[in-house]
């Protein structure tokens, strides 16, 4: 592995890779981010993460530097130079430089990096270690849709989660369900694949996107509602998705066991991996 980053145009080693003390993403949190997956070297779904991209960019008046297909080109010559097969690619971009002040500069600027790293090939879902979650409440803003790197909420759920010996956080509010912490939720409730609509409190996750594409197709019945924590716990199969983790099954919640079944959770994953072998071939 050749441990190299993409940094405003330039690609060079990390070790000497710098950031500015007053880029507005150190001071302010100030910037976007996205989690791009490696098969074999081939980053998946990489239009819909940059089309997301640009939608976090534009929802906070940020622009991204590039045009779409000249980024993804740059992409895709980084994981080329960093020589990562099976891995991910994290992308930043932040408003930039600026005296520390909060009000948006007037003249645009920004900071825009990525970097490849290596993730270990994952099994098939009924040779996964299930996940155990940790309800934790929602004290994220409105605006979860937005992929900002402002995850301070995330974080402490997550750290809560694995201090109480779980892998994973779920958002609660008003006794509804979201997200996790890093992740969507889906549940199967009498045969119908259920998970949240995006909006406020739920990232539009590409794994999501695709997972419902692929039910549709394999005509697993699907809604997109609220769920309620009660019911939620009492669904017959859970798992959560994610790019870096794909599907992961849930066998835990708050210290009871959940879930029993995986068969619509295997046959998903089955369905997602065909899907990732025919467009990273
Ligand atoms: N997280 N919800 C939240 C809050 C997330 O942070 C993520 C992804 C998802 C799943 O989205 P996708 O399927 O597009 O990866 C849902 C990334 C992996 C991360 O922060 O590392």
């Amino acid at each position: 592995m050749n441990d190299v980053i993409w940094l405003n145009g330039e690609i060079l080693p990390m070790a000497e890779a710098r950031v500015e003390v007053e880029d507005r993403g150190y001071q302010f949190a100030d910037g976007v981010y996205e989690v791009i997956r490696l098969y074999a070297g081939r980053p998946f779904t990489i239009a819909e993460h940059l089309a997301r991209l640009t939608k976090s960019a534009a929802a906070i008046h940020l622009e991204v530097p590039l045009p779409t297909d000249a980024l993804r080109r740059e992409v895709e010559r980084l994981v080329a130079q960093s020589g990562v097969g099976e891995g991910m690619v994290y992308l930043q971009l932040t408003r930039g430089v600026a005296p520390r002040s909060h009000a948006i500069p007037g003249a645009p600027g920004s900071t825009l990096l990525f970097y490849a790293r290596p993730l270990p090939e994952l099994p098939p879902v009924d040779e996964t270690p299930a996940v155990k979650l940790l309800t934790v409440e929602d004290e994220r803003w409105r605006r979860c849709h937005i992929k900002s790197i402002a995850l301070l909420p995330n974080i402490l759920a997550k750290s809560a989660a694995v201090a109480a010996g779980a892998d994973e956080a779920v958002f609660v509010e008003n006794g509804l369900v979201s997200e996790c912490s890093a992740s969507n939720l889906f549940a199967v409730i009498d045969g119908t694949l259920v998970t949240c609509p995006v909006g406020p409190k739920v990232l539009p996750g590409i794994t999501r996107a695709v997972l419902l594409e692929l039910a549709g197709q394999l005509k697993i019945p699907v809604a997109e509602r609220a769920l309620s924590l009660a019911e939620t716990k009492a669904a017959g199969e859970i798992f959560i998705t994610s790019t870096t983790r794909e599907i992961s099954p849930v066998d835990t919640w708050d210290g009871a066991k959940v879930g029993v079944s995986r068969e619509v959770t295997t046959r998903l994953h089955r369905a997602l991996k065909q899907r990732v072998a025919s467009e990273t071939r």
